[in-house]
């Protein structure tokens, strides 16, 4: 089963970076990294969870030091989003986790802003950039950065929430939400993907988020549930990501056809997909080898994810 044409809403810059490029980008930028061969890092993509997943996440993009590194990996993403049919994309990036090792905001702003200006012409994809800020750190660091990006006038449509989850709820970041909000920025936030169901509740009511992503663990709470499908709320689920970091055990058990089930606004991403075993096509090529979706389901999948993006009702049309 071939992925539909879709907008993707869940997706980590940094994610997309190949072992190919970590070695090239090594090689470029004379960094010496702690494995001879491809191989040798492949080897550490076995995952137990989202902390173990994290650990080699951040120490991947050390690699990552020219505003030509930021721009090549969001290149090389959108080449292969455009193959695996993504129309339209909405990209996180971590500022914080490259200010920490020494990387000025400008290099990867720009960096990563300088191809996706280029990508509707070069790609077909439109694309939005969201500064998605680490929960695990502190919140007025979160703040300050955010204070930084508007002061530069960076390209960002929004916000988001991501890093290790559990013991860092939403409620830590209130005044980064509402300042974010002040400013006119869109809201997303991770919430239930190893955290508990009221995460969700929190970064809804608490950041005003606009979508959840990932938000899978919302099953175990049936008046939640209700919740969300009522209000339609934007569930930006990635299958091969909850099985390559352990929140499901295999896809058999992905709560994805419950949640269509129950009505729920979901749609299919790929998070990180150069740790987490494809892009946005192999995670609806495991899911159709995996369940009996119907036409009617595939179409919604795809309809849910370009209504559920931050984009203007011209897009909207053209992409339905
Ligand atoms: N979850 C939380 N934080 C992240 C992820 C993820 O899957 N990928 C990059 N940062
Ligand atoms: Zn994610």
């Amino acid at each position: 089963m071939a992925g539909p044409p879709c907008a993707e809403l869940h997706l980590h810059i940094e994610g997309t970076l190949e072992p190919e490029l970590i070695f090239d980008l090594a090689e470029r930028n004379g960094i010496s990294l702690p494995y001879s061969d491809l191989d040798e890092l492949r080897a550490r993509y076995e995952f137990t969870d989202l902390q173990s997943f994290l650990d080699l996440y951040y120490r991947n993009m050390d690699v990552l030091r020219t505003e030509a590194d930021f721009a090549d990996m969001t290149r090389a993403y959108l080449r292969r989003a455009a193959a695996a049919g993504v129309r339209h994309s909405e990209i996180m990036m971590d500022p914080q986790a490259h200010l920490a090792r020494g990387v000025a905001l400008e290099t990867c702003v720009n960096g990563v802003a300088s191809a996706l200006a280029d990508s509707e012409s070069e790609f077909g994809i439109s694309t939005g950039l969201i500064a998605a800020f680490l929960r695990d750190r502190p919140a007025e660091e979160a703040l300050e950065v955010l204070e930084q990006l508007l002061d530069m006038e960076a390209p960002i449509i929004g916000i988001g929430l991501d890093s290790a989850e559990v013991g860092h709820p939403p409620s830590g970041f209130v005044d980064l939400y509402e300042r974010a909000r002040a400013a006119g920025l869109r809201r997303i936030a991770h919430a239930g993907e190893e955290g508990p169901p009221g995460y969700i509740t929190e970064a809804l009511d608490l950041l005003g988020a606009e979508r959840i992503d990932h938000g899978i663990r919302c099953m175990e709470d049936d008046a939640l549930v209700q919740r969300l499908a009522a209000e339609q709320v934007p569930l930006t689920v990635c299958p091969l990501s909850n099985v390559r970091l352990r929140a499901v055990d295999t896809l058999k058990d992905h709560p994805l056809p419950a949640m269509l089930a129950r009505g729920l606004n979901v749609c299919v991403n790929s998070d990180d997909p150069a740790y987490f075993g494809g892009y946005v096509d192999e995670n609806f090529a495991q899911l159709g080898r995996t369940f009996t979706f119907t036409a009617d389901d595939l179409a919604r999948l795809a309809v849910n994810s370009v209504r559920s993006a931050f984009i203007g009702a011209e897009r909207r049309s053209a992409l339905l």
